[in-house]
This record gives structure tokens, C-alpha cells and sequence, in this order.
């Protein structure tokens, strides 16, 4: 005899809610399919205008056909998805959102376990953050990265070579139809971008924290391995319900530290700041900005783009994630645990590295330190991010003259004027690019070099921002700068020719200027306040987002959304 589940608040017992519940869901459901066995919602980012999604239909029925065998049942159930390239003004707009919807489904609908199919850049981070404010047992499926492209027989990484790509052409080394004809070749198939962007970052996130099945977070999408996980990962949802091994069960502070050390050996992306700080925000799990320095000290171990040189089937073909954390291992927290209630620690003794130029040793790193290091300073007193390992080494301690822009469009408007007074040193600032000022933060904070900059073969620059960064991107940029510009920030206050001191080993980011003269030019912009500020949206999502959401060194949440409401649901309206 099944013991009460969830689902039992709605289906059991003779009554006519009871009836209503259960005969509106059989539809060829057997009777049994509502005696107390474990309903499994597979929540799935499946979407044609998701295109890193669009297959997860198929692991979906992997995943469902794993839920009948360990005699759950499983529910298909559709949640917003985020189709990172296609999305306006930025899909990141839109994560909390996803999160929002997602979270209330899972409460309202009757299901006592979860199974989250994401991939696409926002799609995990949306999924985790809603099934850890509803604290059902829940496990990730990552929809897996793409095969490598290639172009004249090299290697194409999807997102940084695109990058890459388009700065030659604007150098003029590369003609527009060379790059044009890397348009179909590039996409090879079914799955998220190949590099260790942030795609990657995110399922190498949702494993570290122990959130997936083990051994799980590298599988290409089109490998037939994927879908024997996805029905692993079925029978293994039925398990967690019956043990109720619960997100706030699983997750400890450890975990996460884990996910930041995992993130760093592989060069992940920053990305994975904002979205480990809000679904630690909704746990209560204590995790900080300056927590994140913890990886700062790791060694980059996978050779993968935008650090490296190799894509995510090389990284899976060399040893897959295990194999870089068995290097690390002793940084870890061996109590930390997975789904499975057993800890990550444990399944990292058999793994092997089967390439040493994919997976290096921890004797012989890509680089010393990896990770994100964070800044503070009087530019950025909330604090702002760089990835050292994606920049140009002697660009790490630097002093220029600020070229500031105050927004996307003006920057677009104004980089190639041929009057623009920048050179080499110039350290490029973009604002009003923000969570509030875009709105949505998004991935402009790798702003372009000026084409006259790049003719003479200069390819990397300080750039400093409010936005983010694509996790394909690289160069020396500084991001995430909190409070940003539309917030009061001082990154509101730069003008162009001040000067601006970059010293990543002294984690400052600074504007060199005496206090009394920002002390002057904050008292002048707070007298002007609102004229300059972006309009306030009228109405909608925008509005909401806009008047509720927290800085980047909040993880960029809503403010209304930190934190959880477990799953109980007290009225029905039958
Ligand atoms: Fe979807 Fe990169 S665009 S993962």
C-alpha cells in the first residue's frame, strides 16, 4: 500500500473533488494510475523558438518511460522557454519570469516529484530556481551541447567563434562571404552551444550542486547516452519521492561552493554569478558575491572555448566532468550531496582522463587560477566581475582613460566614428546597461573594439559595464558593476577622459578621481535624477521587473521572489 502523497490532497478518497481530480486526468489512465503512486511532472523548455530545446521532447519520453518502469507516473508538463539568440530586448528579461510561471505551476498542479529539461542559457537556472522555492523533489536532465561545426576542416565553436569571426571581418581580414557560409556549418545539431559558455556552465552548475544524475553534465544531445540518463533519471524521480529528498535536503552551502569550483576548473561562464546567487538566495543558503572568489584560486583544467581551444564532445570524449572534478576533488566539500543521497565526492574515484590536451592535470594547468575574480572600489562599491582566464594577461592591471557610452544604442552610434577619441589604452565604458537600466542586464558588456582600433591589429581592451557577457565571449571586461548606472551607481557619474585604474591582483576597480570632485558630481546628477534615468516601463512584465529587481550581486531576483513557499496548496475551488 502506497503511502500519502501530495497528489493525494487531490486524488484520493471517494468524495466529488476527488472524482472531478481523477476523472478529468484519466483519459485512458488506468485506476491505479491515483492510488498513491508518485506523480512525476517532467517540466519541459521544449520550444521551436528555443532551439538549443527543441529536441527535449524526445528525452522527455526517455525520462517518462523511466517514471512508469520505477512505477511513478509521469506528467509532461510545458514551462516558458528562453531561446537565448532570439529573444528582445534580452532573454534574461525574462528569467524570473520563467522561474515565476514555473514555480506556480509545480505548487498548483497535483505532482509530488520533478524532473527539469532545460539547456538553453536561462532554461536550468529558471527551472532550479522555481523547484527550490517549492521544494519538491526535483533532478535536472540537461538537454546536452551540439557536436562540433566545422568550416574549411577546422573546428567551429559555437558563440566565440562567431566572435571571433565577426571582429575579422570588421578588421577586414575575413571576407563577409567566408563568414556568411560559417551561417549553416556552425549548428551541426540538436543541443546548446558546444563552448563553455553559459549553456554549459549551467549543467556543469546543476551537477556540481549535486542536482543531476551523476556523470550526466557533458553528454552531446544527439549522443544515445543522453536519453539512457534521461530514463535513469525517471525511475530515479520515483526514488526521490518515495525518500523525500527535497531540494533544501540536498543542498547545503557546500554545494554550491562545489558548483563555484566546478565552474572555475572548467573556465565557466560569468554568467553563472547572477543565476548561483539567486537560486541560493531562494534557499537561504548564505551564498555571497565574494564567495565566488574561492575560485579564483582553482586551476583551469578543461582546455574548452572561450578559455580554451576545445568544444564540449571533446570534453565529454576525454573523461566528461568527473574527470576534471577527480583533480580537484580535495577543494571540494565530500559531504555534499546528489540526488542519488549519495555525496558528488563519491563518484569521482573511478573517473579517468583519456586526453591530457582536453582535460589537463592538476600538475600541469591551462592556467594557475581560473574562476571569476571579484572587484570592488569606488567604481563598483557593490562589487563587479571579470573572468582573468578569458583576458589578456597584461591587460589585468591597467590604467586608461575612460570613453564612455551611455547605452547600447549610443555605442553602436558613435564606436567606428572616425572622430572618436580613443586609442589602445582607452578603457571602454558602457552604462545604463544594467538589470533596471536595459532593462534586463544584457550580454553587451563584451562591447566591440573600434574598427579603426582593430585595423591596426589591437584585438583586447579594458571594458568596463553594467551589462553582462556572453559565456562564448572573452576579452578584458569587467561586468556586472553593482549599483549600476540606472540605480545611482557610480559607473553613472564616469565621463570620458577620467581616469580609470584596473588592478585585478588588488581586486580594485577604481575612478581616479579626488572624493570631492565625485562627491560634487553625485550631488549635481541627484538633482537631475529621473531626467536622465531610462523611462519607467508602463506596464506589463517590464513594469514589474523594473520596480522589484535586485542588483547583480543579489543574482539580479525579484525581490518578491527571494526565498520559498514550499509546495502546500490549502483551497481548491471544486
Ligand atoms: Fe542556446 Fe547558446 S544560444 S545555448
Amino acid at each position: 500500500m502506497a503511502k500519502a502523497r501530495r497528489s493525494q490532497a487531490w486524488y484520493g478518497g471517494t468524495d466529488r473533488n476527488a472524482f472531478i481530480h481523477r476523472a478529468w486526468m484519466r483519459r485512458g489512465l488506468p485506476g491505479h494510475a491515483f492510488d498513491g503512486r508518485p506523480q512525476i511532472a517532467v517540466a519541459t523548455t521544449a520550444s521551436d523558438l528555443a532551439p538549443c530545446n527543441s529536441h527535449l521532447g524526445e528525452v522527455a519520453a526517455s525520462v517518462k518511460a523511466g517514471v512508469w518502469e520505477a512505477g511513478g507516473v509521469p506528467l509532461e508538463l510545458p514551462v516558458p522557454a528562453l531561446g537565448e539568440t532570439q529573444m528582445r530586448p534580452t532573454a534574461m528579461l525574462f528569467r524570473n519570469l520563467a522561474a515565476m510561471a514555473a514555480e506556480e505551476m509545480f505548487r498548483a498542479n497535483p505532482v509530488d516529484g520533478l524532473v527539469l529539461l532545460g539547456g538553453c542559457d536561462k532554461t536550468i537556472p529558471a527551472l532550479l530556481m522555481a523547484a527550490v522555492s517549492v521544494d519538491l523533489p526535483a533532478l535536472v536532465v540537461p538537454g546536452g551541447p551540439m557536436l562540433t561545426g566545422h568550416l574549411r576542416g577546422a573546428p567551429l565553436g559555437c558563440g566565440t567563434d562567431v566572435w571571433r569571426l565577426s571582429e575579422e571581418v570588421r578588421a577586414g581580414t575575413l571576407s563577409q562571404a567566408e563568414f556568411l557560409s560559417a551561417e549553416s556549418s556552425m549548428i551541426r545539431s540538436r543541443g546548446h552551444c558546444n563552448t563553455m559558455g553559459t549553456a554549459s556552465t549551467m549543467a556543469v552548475m546543476a551537477e556540481a550542486l549535486g542536482l543531476t544524475l551523476p556523470g550526466t553534465a557533458a553528454i552531446p544531445a544527439p549522443d544515445s547516452r543522453l536519453l539512457e540518463r534521461a530514463h535513469a533519471a525517471g525511475g530515479l524521480a520515483v526514488e526521490m519521492v518515495e525518500q523525500d529528498r527535497r531540494p533544501s535536503v540536498i543542498l547545503s552551502r557546500g554545494s554550491f561552493l562545489n558548483a563555484i569550483v566546478a565552474i572555475a576548473a572548467c573556465g565557466g561562464s560569468t554568467n553563472a554569478v547572477v543565476h548561483l546567487l539567486a537560486i541560493a538566495g531562494r534557499l537561504g543558503a548564505g551564498l555571497t558575491l565574494d564567495d565566488f572568489e574561492i575560485g579564483a584560486g582553482v586551476p583551469l583544467l578543461a582546455n574548452l572555448q572561450p578559455s580554451g581551444r576545445y568544444l564540449m564532445d571533446d570534453l565529454y570524449r576525454a573523461g566528461g566532468l568527473h574527470a576534471v572534478l577527480r583533480e580537484v576533488a580535495d577543494l571540494l566539500d565530500p559531504a555534499a550531496r546528489t540526488v542519488t543521497g549519495r555525496p558528488l565526492a563519491g563518484y569521482l574515484a573511478d573517473a579517468q582522463i583519456y586526453d591530457e590536451t582536453v582535460i589537463h592535470r592538476r600538475g600541469a594547468p591551462l592556467q594557475e587560477s581560473a574562476g571569476i575574480a571579484v572587484l570592488r572600489g569606488n567604481l563598483a562599491p557593490g562589487g563587479a566581475v571579470i573572468k582573468p582566464s578569458a583576458a589578456t594577461a597584461a591587460l589585468l592591471r591597467h590604467r586608461g582613460r575612460a570613453v564612455v557610452f551611455d547605452s547600447i544604442e549610443d555605442l553602436r552610434a558613435r564606436l567606428d566614428d572616425p572622430g572618436l577619441d580613443v586609442e589602445e589604452s582607452s578603457v571602454l565604458v558602457l552604462r545604463g546597461c544594467g538589470p533596471k537600466g536595459y532593462p534586463g542586464m544584457p550580454e553587451v558588456g563584451n562591447m566591440p573594439l573600434p574598427a579603426r582600433l582593430l585595423a591596426k591589429g589591437v584585438r583586447d581592451m579594458v571594458r568596463i559595464s553594467d551589462a553582462r557577457m556572453s559565456g562564448t565571449a572573452y576579452g578584458t571586461v569587467v561586468l556586472h558593476v553593482a549599483p549600476e548606472s540606472a540605480a545611482g551607481g557610480p559607473l553613472g557619474l564616469v565621463r570620458t577622459g577620467d581616469p580609470i585604474a584596473l588592478d585585478v591582483a588588488a581586486r580594485r576597480l577604481d575612478i581616479d578621481l579626488p572624493e570631492a570632485e565625485l562627491a560634487a558630481r553625485a550631488a549635481a546628477a541627484a538633482q537631475t535624477a529621473g531626467a536622465s534615468a531610462s523611462p519607467r516601463p508602463d506596464r506589463g512584465w517590464q513594469r514589474l521587473y523594473v520596480d522589484h529587481v535586485l542588483q547583480a550581486d543579489r543574482g539580479a531576483d525579484l525581490d518578491f521572489l527571494v526565498g520559498s513557499s514550499g509546495h502546500e496548496v490549502r483551497r481548491d475551488s471544486h
